[in-house]
């Protein structure tokens, strides 16, 4: 079994190698546009093997398609990364154009793939690769609410000075500043985190949470790469081994909380056939309004991008 990943810079290249460090797939197939790049990064990645002791094989190829043939999954991280002062939207007209060029071949060469979008404004991009694939859209989602929620459990362990395994938490939204965290779903070891946190430092850790990536983009002066790689990793391995997870994805919308023709982050089951089953929760007023502001950001956005006529591929 094949899992691709399209892009080989950090992103990518993390993604592939937790891939196979977790022996995801027989076969981790890296590609990058650059010539060399991806095979140097797969080399480098597949001489950890006797180490680490895996034995996914890693290889790399440069814009060859034909190489990602009958993948199981491909996960998208092509792209240009935020600079600081830049917003994820900013990279919209780019990054569109490359990742509907990417879903054009990734689906040519693997008709039956899940697709998995990393790349930013994520939701947008998601969509981008919806509109372009022409498959069901189960099979085309977003990686960002893991990312999103495991951001999140970080800093709440920090805090609360715990296990992160011990904290669970659902996050809503588009990945952006508007992103919707929720308190109410947010447990330590089934204790409500409310029960064990003071409601200012909740509410610091919160808005941490969803400036989280841009924390890191004024740190590094480019954006994250080792908890984006390992999260789409995370939701590769759900798909592969069919585990039926509970994850946050970006999922296209048609009706679920009154929200059509829309992706946005929502609460999902993943398993072999990608996205099984979009989760309602029963959100109060106030949470409702947060994803109805959440939503509305990234229609905007969808609207710039049907704005520019990328529709037919
Ligand atoms: C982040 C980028 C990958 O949140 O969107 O770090």
């Amino acid at each position: 079994m094949k899992v691709t990943v399209v892009g080989a810079g950090n992103v990518g290249a993390t993604c592939a190698n937790v891939i196979a460090h977790k022996e995801l797939a027989n076969e981790v197939v890296l590609l990058d546009i650059k010539e060399g790049f991806a095979e140097g990064k797969a080399l480098d990645i597949w001489e950890t093997s006797p180490i680490n002791l895996y034995d996914s094989r890693v290889v790399g190829c440069t814009n060859d398609y034909a190489r990602t043939k009958d993948s199981e999954v491909v996960v998208i991280t092509s792209g240009l990364p935020r600079k600081p002062g830049m917003s994820r939207d900013d990279l919209i007209a780019t990054n569109a154009g490359i990742v509907r060029s990417v879903t054009e071949q990734a689906i040519k060469y693997s008709p039956n793939a899940k697709i998995i979008i990393v790349s930013n404004p994520l939701d947008v991009m998601t969509y981008a690769s919806y509109l372009t694939a022409k498959v069901d859209s189960s099979r085309v989602f977003g990686m960002a609410g893991v990312l999103d929620t495991a951001r999140y459990r970080s800093f709440l362990a920090m805090e609360l000075n715990v296990s992160p395994k011990d904290i669970q938490a659902v996050l809503m939204g588009g990945h952006g500043d508007t992103m919707v965290p929720l308190p109410r779903y947010t447990t330590v070891a089934g204790i409500p985190v409310t029960e064990m946190i003071a409601e200012d430092k909740l509410n610091a850790i919160i808005e941490r949470t969803k400036k989280g990536g841009g924390e890191i983009v004024n740190l590094l002066g480019t954006s994250a790469w080792y908890a984006p790689g390992a999260a789409a990793a995370q939701m590769v391995e759900a798909v592969v081994r069919d585990q039926k997870r509970i994850f946050p994805s970006c999922a296209w919308l048609q009706g679920e909380y009154g929200l059509k023709d829309i992706y946005l982050g929502v609460p999902t089951k993943l398993g072999k056939d990608g996205i099984e089953e979009i989760i309602e929760l029963q959100l109060n007023e106030q949470e409702r309004e947060m994803l109805y502001t959440s939503a509305n950001a990234v229609k905007e956005v969808m609207d710039v991008l049907d704005g520019m006529d990328l529709k037919a591929v």
